[in-house]
């Protein structure tokens, strides 16, 4: 018996570097997923390993009529849902880009990154929890991030996005969980996708200073996590911001600094 047999999740963009991870995960552990993502393409791309336990499905995250589309045709398809996992967040570079500080961010940016990153989850519960429901419960896995704890110098869409799922889970853990449904984020920190590998020079190492442990963490990673709380081994944890992180929000801010004062001897 596997720990996810007889479940079936949603993973909001499962065509990316975790939400793929995330999806491979369940099937190897017995669920059936369906990976949604804007871009069919890489939906399929990440379904056609996994056989007729994953199906591919295209929506968007900022649109309800897609999203309540997504979710009829999950439980058309497989019959029921027990796990949603909100991943799906911008990725348009030219976007992100844009996604500066409270002086310089134009409104239609901020207003698009919110419509997907956080709206887009709501909108994953407004229609999943009453399908879930009717089944006996369900688990709901929110992508946070850092980003949603700490301030940083660019991104205050994305990071304010970010904090307001950590709120979302704890209200729809609150308002739902004599109902059987549990809400919990992950807040995942830098983790080593291609995206970082390719991004500016050295800032991987610069990011590596400030975390605890000797490796970055991978999807995989995020994965493990997120299959522990699609399961029924985290039946008394809901409503938590978990992050995985290396400890990277545990520490003093002077942390990479007095090591490396330590480390040269002086
Ligand atoms: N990679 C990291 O270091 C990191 C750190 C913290 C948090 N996160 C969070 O983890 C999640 C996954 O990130 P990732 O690194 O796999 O990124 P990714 O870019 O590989 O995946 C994001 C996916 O979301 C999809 N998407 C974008 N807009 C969408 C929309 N409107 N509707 C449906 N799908 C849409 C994209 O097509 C993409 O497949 C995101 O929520 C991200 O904010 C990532």
């Amino acid at each position: 018996m596997k720990r996810l047999d007889g479940k079936v999740a949603i993973v909001t963009g499962g065509g990316g570097g975790i939400g793929s991870a995330v999806a491979r995960r369940m099937v190897s552990e017995g669920a059936r997923v369906v990976i949604a993502d804007l871009f069919e393409d890489s939906a399929l791309r990440a379904a056609e390993p996994l056989g007729e336990a994953a199906l591919a499905v295209q929506f968007d995250a900022a649109n309800p009529q897609s999203v309540s589309a997504l979710v009829d045709r999950v439980v058309d398809h497989f019959g029921r849902l027990d796990v949603l996992h909100n991943n799906a967040a911008m990725t348009d570079p030219a976007k992100s880009a844009q996604d500066t500080t409270a002086p310089d961010i134009p409104i239609g940016i901020w207003r698009e990154i919110l419509d997907v990153n956080l709206t887009g989850y709501l909108l994953g519960c407004k229609y999943a929890i009453p399908r879930m429901i009717e089944t006996g419960g369900g688990s709901i896995i929110n992508t946070a991030s850092n980003s949603g704890s700490a301030g940083d110098l660019a991104r205050i869409a994305y990071g304010s996005s970010k904090a307001a799922i950590i709120g979302l889970t704890r209200y729809v853990a609150t308002q739902h969980g004599r109902q059987n449904i549990r809400c919990n984020s992950i807040a995942p920190g830098v983790v080593l996708t291609e995206a970082l590998e390719k991004t500016v020079p050295g800032l991987k190492e610069m990011i590596q200073r400030h975390i605890l442990t000797p490796e970055f963490g991978t999807p995989d990673d995020i994965a493990a996590l997120v299959a522990f709380l699609a399961s029924d081994e985290s039946r008394y944890i809901t409503g938590e911001n978990i992050s995985i992180s290396g400890g990277g929000l545990v520490h003093q801010p002077h942390y990479a600094d007095l090591l490396a004062f330590m480390e040269s001897g002086d």
